[in-house]
């Protein structure tokens, strides 16, 4: 190879080099981004969130949600009635927002029970559960100190004893 050849190999590896960093970069955004959910309603953060955290409408699927919505007087043991202009405004803005089929399908109506969420939680051992410092899976809150802001990343995680 000749000087100029070598400097020319050179500054296409420095190059190669510097795309691949940046790809990882922006994917790695991404998916940081994948857990920061930004979606606000008004009305839904009132309403849905006076009993539990107002749960990102990104996390289960448009039919999940209408069904849900329907079925608001037997909420999973509690009656969880609106009046019917605020169901509709709450009702449209989850389908808006939800999550598509493929990502968050859901065989039930809970999102601790899809396999999204249990795949994401397989690291957290089993008995913490039950904790009363947690009490239920849907507690998201007791571990993701910033879900409130729709921030589930993992920097903001502990799980309390
Ligand atoms: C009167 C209290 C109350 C209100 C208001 C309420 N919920 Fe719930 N919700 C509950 C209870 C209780 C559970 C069961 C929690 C558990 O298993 O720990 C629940 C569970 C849920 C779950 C399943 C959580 C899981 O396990 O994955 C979803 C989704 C949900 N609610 C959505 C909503 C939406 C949407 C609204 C607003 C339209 C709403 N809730 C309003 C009481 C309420
Ligand atoms: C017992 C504590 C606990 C509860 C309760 C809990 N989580 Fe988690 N969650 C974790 C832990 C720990 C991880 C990180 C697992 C890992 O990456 O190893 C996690 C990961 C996640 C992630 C992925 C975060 C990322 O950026 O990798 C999301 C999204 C999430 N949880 C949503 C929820 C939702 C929604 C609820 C409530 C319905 C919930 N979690 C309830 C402990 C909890």
């Amino acid at each position: 190879m000749t000087n100029s050849h070598r400097r020319l190999a050179f500054d296409l590896t420095v190059w190669a080099v510097s795309l691949c960093a940046g790809i990882v970069l922006i994917a790695h955004e991404a998916m940081a981004d994948g857990h920061r959910y930004r979606a606000d309603n008004a009305r839904w953060k009132a309403e849905c969130g006076s009993c539990h955290l107002a749960y990102p409408p990104q996390l289960l699927p448009a039919p999940a949600w209408r069904s849900i919505m329907a079925g608001l007087d037997k909420h999973f043991g509690t009656d969880a009635s609106l009046d019917p202009a605020a169901a509709a405004e709450i009702g449209t803005f989850l389908q808006n927002n939800a999550g598509s089929s493929r990502r968050v399908g859901a065989q039930s109506l809970r999102i601790t029970e899809t396999a999204w969420f249990r795949h994401e939680h397989d690291e957290v051992p089993g008995a913490a559960w039950q904790r009363p410092s947690i009490k239920s899976a849907a507690n998201c809150a007791a571990c993701h100190r910033t879900a409130e802001e729709g921030d589930f990343r993992e920097r903001n995680i502990r799980i309390p004893r």
